[in-house]
């Protein structure tokens, strides 16, 4: 096996597709170690199919727990399915659980390692995502930073450069390939009701905010008002830790939020690039929306996504109902900037990165 892809939540399937279709394209071969640490269908099993993934190779089925336990049972079974498998490369994309689990993994064993979404940096040691993604780039043999800024956070870190391509992010190649298709295929607009209205798209599952009662509630409201200032209605798709912890908080949703399942991709990817706005507290959202030219308010402190911010597509409203208000007032209407995150080519740019090779077509007799 050339390539070991190892994933485990909806973000890397989404991610990493581009690069399992340019393996089929090429003919590299390739494993897929699920971990599982997402498992319900919404999240997982939709996700392959509308992307045309085949199914895994291995399926960990580790399933949630606590974070230390999670990644250590993520990390055993990886560690088998790389001995029987001996691939050239591990990849691992982004800075869940399951990335650094399958970075620690081949870092152990004599497999390369390589990076997808290489140097991000929120520079918040409080997320757990800032610790996966500093740790997974300390142990990767290659990095794919999707931006200039992204290379010179690890260059600043001790990376050398001759490890570092910079690629553009994996999720332009997603959006090209899918976009179209979903303008023609999902009929989420008409399923939901908003066929030809004004409407903010919502998604919030980030463990600081919906873990934090008063942070949720605090996004929640500003959602709300911002909505009714602009008389739209707010759609919030919801990922089960956000579902759990409406339940664990009793919270009621303001009159402008409606929450509805966890959107499939072709449906997520329909409803956001026809918001009037989006209101996020994620990582990929963020991109999206930059990417699909709709004007982004996120929910955070901080991001490891500076560039929306800089090239004007994003601002940080925190969680405090009257910023969110404010920076939805500033940010509803703006549309013209450049997408900093490439051209659409970076799985591309990744394999040629890689010492993989096609096996050699045999010659007929
Ligand atoms: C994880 C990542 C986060 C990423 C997100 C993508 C870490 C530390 N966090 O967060 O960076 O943005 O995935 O969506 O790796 N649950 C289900 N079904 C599932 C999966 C989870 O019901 O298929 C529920 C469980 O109650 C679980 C909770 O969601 O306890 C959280 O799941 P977990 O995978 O721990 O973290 P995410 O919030 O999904
Ligand atoms: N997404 C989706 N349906 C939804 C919400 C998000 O398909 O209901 C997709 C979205 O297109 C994006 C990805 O999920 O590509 C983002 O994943 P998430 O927000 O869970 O994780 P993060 O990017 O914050 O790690």
């Amino acid at each position: 096996t050339e390539i070991a892809f190892v994933l485990g939540t909806r973000p890397e399937i989404i991610k990493l597709a581009p690069l399992v279709q340019a393996c089929e394209r090429q003919d590299i071969e390739y494993v897929i170690v699920h971990t599982g640490q997402h498992y319900s269908d919404n999240l997982d099993s939709v996700f392959f199919d509308q992307l045309d993934l085949p199914d895994p190779d291995y399926d960990l089925a580790v399933g949630s727990g606590p974070h230390g336990e999670q990644t250590a049972e993520m990390l055993v079974g990886i560690e088998r399915a790389l001995d029987e498998t001996e691939p050239e490369v591990v990849l691992v994309q982004g800075d869940t659980n399951s990335v650094l689990a399958g970075a620690l993994a081949a870092s152990k064993m004599d497999t390369e390692l390589g990076h997808v979404e290489a140097g991000l940096r929120s520079f918040d040691r409080e997320m757990p995502e800032e610790t996966n993604r500093v740790l997974a780039d300390h142990a990767a043999d290659y990095h794919f930073p999707p931006t200039d800024r992204s290379k010179g956070y690890l260059l600043r870190e001790g990376v050398s450069s001759f490890r570092i391509t910079v690629t553009g992010n994996t999720v332009v190649d997603a959006i090209h390939r899918n976009l179209d298709i979903a303008r023609e295929k999902s009929t989420v607009l008409e399923d939901l009701g908003l066929d030809g209205s004004r409407y903010f798209l919502l998604t919030a599952h980030r463990a600081e905010n919906v873990d934090d009662e008063e942070r949720f509630r605090g996004l929640l409201a500003g959602a709300h008002r911002a909505a009714e200032a602009h008389d739209a209605d707010v759609i919030y798709p919801m990922h089960p830790r956000s579902q759990s912890r409406v339940e664990e908080f009793d919270i009621d949703f303001p009159p402008r939020v409606r929450a509805v399942e966890p959107l499939e991709y072709l449906d997520f990817l329909r409803a956001a690039s026809s918001a009037a706005l989006i209101l996020t507290d994620s990582g990929g959202v963020q991109e999206e929306a930059c990417i699909l030219g709709v004007p982004c308010v996120t929910m955070r402190d901080n991001t490891e996504r500076p560039e929306t911010v800089d090239v004007g597509a994003n601002r940080l409203s925190s969680c405090d109902p009257a910023r969110i208000e404010r920076s939805v007032r500033e940010m509803l209407g703006a549309s013209d900037w450049e997408n900093p995150f490439g051209d659409g080519d970076a799985a591309e740019r990744i394999l040629r990165a890689l010492p993989v090779t096609a096996p050699s077509k045999e010659v007929p007799q």
